[in-house]
Formats: C-alpha cells, structure tokens, sequence
C-alpha cells in the first residue's frame, strides 16, 4: 500500500467537510472519486477540491482497485449495508456516525474485521479538540481528583428546513431521533472522557417538530465510578449551546458551550484551592496542542494504518455510544433505570426501533 491512500468519498453534504480535511492532507491522502446519488452539490465539491471524477453508483466506485479507502457520508441506514460490501470489495472503511442501528451489528462487524487485515473507522471527530484533550491530560495526570457530577447539555435548533431532506426525521432512515443522530457526540465525550455507564434512566419526547422520532431527552445516568451524570437534549432551543461541567474533587470544569466544536478552547478549569490551581495552571502550560476536528481524526487514522500509533476511534468506541442509546430508548419505553452493559441477552441488542415507537407513544 502506497503512503498516500487512495480514497473515495460517498456522499456530497457533510461528505464536503470530509473533503476539506483530506485537502489539508494532501500528503496523506488522494480523493479520487466523489459519489452521491443525483444531487446537485456533487459536481460544485469535484471542481472545487479538484476531484478527477463524480459517480453515482456505488458499487462500481468499490469494485475499483485503484481505491484503498471507501468514505461513508450517506444516511444512517445505508451504513450497515454500506460498510458490509466495502469490506467485501477489500477496503479499508470510515464511516459517518451513527454507525449502525444496533449494538449488534457492531459486535457482528467486530467479529468479521478480528481476523482481518482491513479496518473501519467510524467518526467521532468533536472529541479531536483542545479542551477536551487539556481534560484528558489533567485526568491521566492524577490531578482532577474523584468525579462528583457532570452535566451535558446538546440544546440545537432543527425546524422545517431541515426535515424537508426525505430521510430526516422518518425512523425507517433517521434509525433514531435527537438522542441518535444529534446527542451522539455528547454520549461519545461522556464514555471517552469519563468512562463506562453503570446504568441509564431516561424520557424522550417529540415536542418541537412533526416528526416520527424523539426531538428532546432526559437522561439520568451512574457511571460505574459512581458519578452522576444528567444529560438534557433538544432541538427547540432558541440559542444553539452544547455545554459541558464537570464537578471533581479538585475542580469544577466547564467546556466554550460553542453548538458544534464544543470540545474546542477555551474551557475553564476552576482549582477548589489557590494550591491545586497553581497546579492545574503548571500542567496545562506543559499540554502541547493538538491538531483538531476531522482534519486530526483522519490524520491519525493514516497513521495507525502504517503502525504508528493507535486506531483514533475505534469500533468500540461506536459501541459504547450506541449501547448508551438503546439503554436510554429501553429506559424511555419501560419507565425503569436499564442496567449496563448492552450484551446479546439485552431484548433491545439488535435494535431499538420497538422502544423507541413506544417511548413516544406514552
Ligand atoms: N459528524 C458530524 O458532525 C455530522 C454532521 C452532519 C451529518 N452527519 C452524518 O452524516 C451522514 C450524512 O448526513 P448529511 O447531512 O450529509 O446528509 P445529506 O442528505 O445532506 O447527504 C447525503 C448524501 O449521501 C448521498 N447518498 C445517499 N444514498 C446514497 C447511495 N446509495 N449511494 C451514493 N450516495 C448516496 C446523497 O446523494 C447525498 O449526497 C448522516 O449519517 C449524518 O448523521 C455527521
């Protein structure tokens, strides 16, 4: 395999900022082909990233040999059969979140790419951002101290515009609603940041748009170090905000609550004593930058395919946020706090459609 990947991307929406990351790559990375299905924006995104050819046919993009890497920006429910027949074709894989429809189909991929030399990498790409990392180095450092509580806050605003792409909205594409598609990134920071989840209460309703999935969540959640985490969701806001605080013994850190680089400085990391914030301050001096966003993700992701470093987000990764969701849409259903994990036993493991129908029929 030659250092620079050969990649096709599937997809022209958010398939455009995967398109700005590989251009800044450019060393790593070659866009050969850009693939959507008769939409317009497609051949504006080729002329603009200089990309040789358009297609619409999906099939024929991964039966090419000259294509090491398939990009999946497509919606939700094209992703489980999507990654399936890339792999098939040989290719390594990146796909948009939410990965799949069940925690299921995770472990079922898992299980075909264990013995193989292949690789898919979904995308959580918030967490590749300063002050979610400054986070980390405190933690690994030992100086945050035990969590007490944290809250994350996903407040976004979605209305007609937005529902009027066929796919949103309807659960037959969308798989979920808020607490799938939108809350996702906050689950990804919780279990990234803090760690596994003892057990998730829930409520979701539909309240702002008319849609058939959850437009607003409620979440109640015990981590399994015993913090207590409340996680509030809704596309109703008037003000886009997604707030992050964190109450640890030794500090109290709060995120910028910008909608869509949440992870991104400044964050604010309060020391309970004069002492323990001269310590903070000495190690977040110390913290070298890292590179952010989409652009970091697919950086290392080249990386950890030549064996110099570790897979950036990993299937496991994707696990744990999507068992998160059918613990809460379970949760939301039966009106009872849901035990974690999410294992082959669980009545919501390959999917939580039933509970989620009737969580909004309550
Ligand atoms: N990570 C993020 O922050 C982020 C942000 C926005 C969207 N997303 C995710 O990205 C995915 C796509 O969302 P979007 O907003 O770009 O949707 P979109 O409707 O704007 O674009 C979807 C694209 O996929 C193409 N497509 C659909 N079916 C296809 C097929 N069978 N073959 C080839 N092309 C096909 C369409 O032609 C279109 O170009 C969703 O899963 C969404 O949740 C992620």
């Amino acid at each position: 395999m030659s250092e620079k990947l050969k990649v096709a991307v599937i997809g022209a929406g958010v398939g455009e900022l995967h398109l700005v990351a590989f251009a800044r790559l450019a060393a790593q990375y070659d866009v050969r082909v850009l693939c959507a299905l008769d939409d317009p924006r497609t051949q504006d995104l080729a002329d603009r990233f200089h990309i040789p050819e358009c297609s619409e046919s999906f099939d024929e993009v991964i039966a090419r040999d000259d294509i090491d890497i398939v990009d999946i920006c497509t919606p939700p429910t094209t992703h489980w059969p999507m990654c399936n027949q890339a792999i098939d074709a040989g290719k390594h894989v990146i796909c948009e979140k939410p990965l799949f429809g069940s925690v299921a189909e995770v472990d079922a991929i898992a299980e075909r790419l264990a013995n193989s030399d292949r690789r898919l990498m979904p995308i959580f790409q918030y967490r590749f951002a300063n002050g979610t990392q400054k986070l980390r180095h405190l933690m690994a450092m030992g100086l945050c101290g035990r969590l007490y509580a944290a809250t994350m806050e996903t407040h976004w605003t979605r209305g007609d515009d937005y529902y009027a792409v066929p796919w949103r909205g309807k659960l037959a594409h969308d798989l979920g609603g808020c607490l799938l598609g939108h809350a996702i990134h906050a689950h990804d920071t919780l279990t990234y940041l803090l760690g596994p989840i003892r057990s998730v209460a829930a409520e979701v309703a539909t309240l702002v748009n008319d849609i058939e999935v959850d437009d607003t969540a409620a979440l109640s959640i015990r981590l399994e170090n015993g913090a207590l985490v409340a996680l509030s969701v809704t596309l109703g806001s008037v003000d886009e905000i997604s707030r992050f605080r964190f109450c640890f013994e030794n500090m109290t850190v709060e995120n910028n609550k910008v909608a869509y680089t949440p992870g991104r400085e400044p964050w604010s990391f309060n020391g309970r004593t004069e002492a323990i914030q001269r310590r903070i301050d000495d190690a977040l001096a110390a913290y070298e930058p890292q590179g952010q966003g989409y652009t970091e993700q697919l950086r290392l992701f080249h990386a950890s395919l030549f064996g110099t470093g570790p897979q950036p987000v990993t299937l496991q990764d994707a696990r744990d946020s999507l068992a998160l969701v059918t613990a809460a849409y379970h949760a939301a259903a039966t009106g009872r706090t849901v035990p974690m994990p999410i294992d082959a036993q669980h009545p919501a493991y390959t999917g939580w459609t039933a509970d989620l129908r009737n969580a909004l029929a309550k």
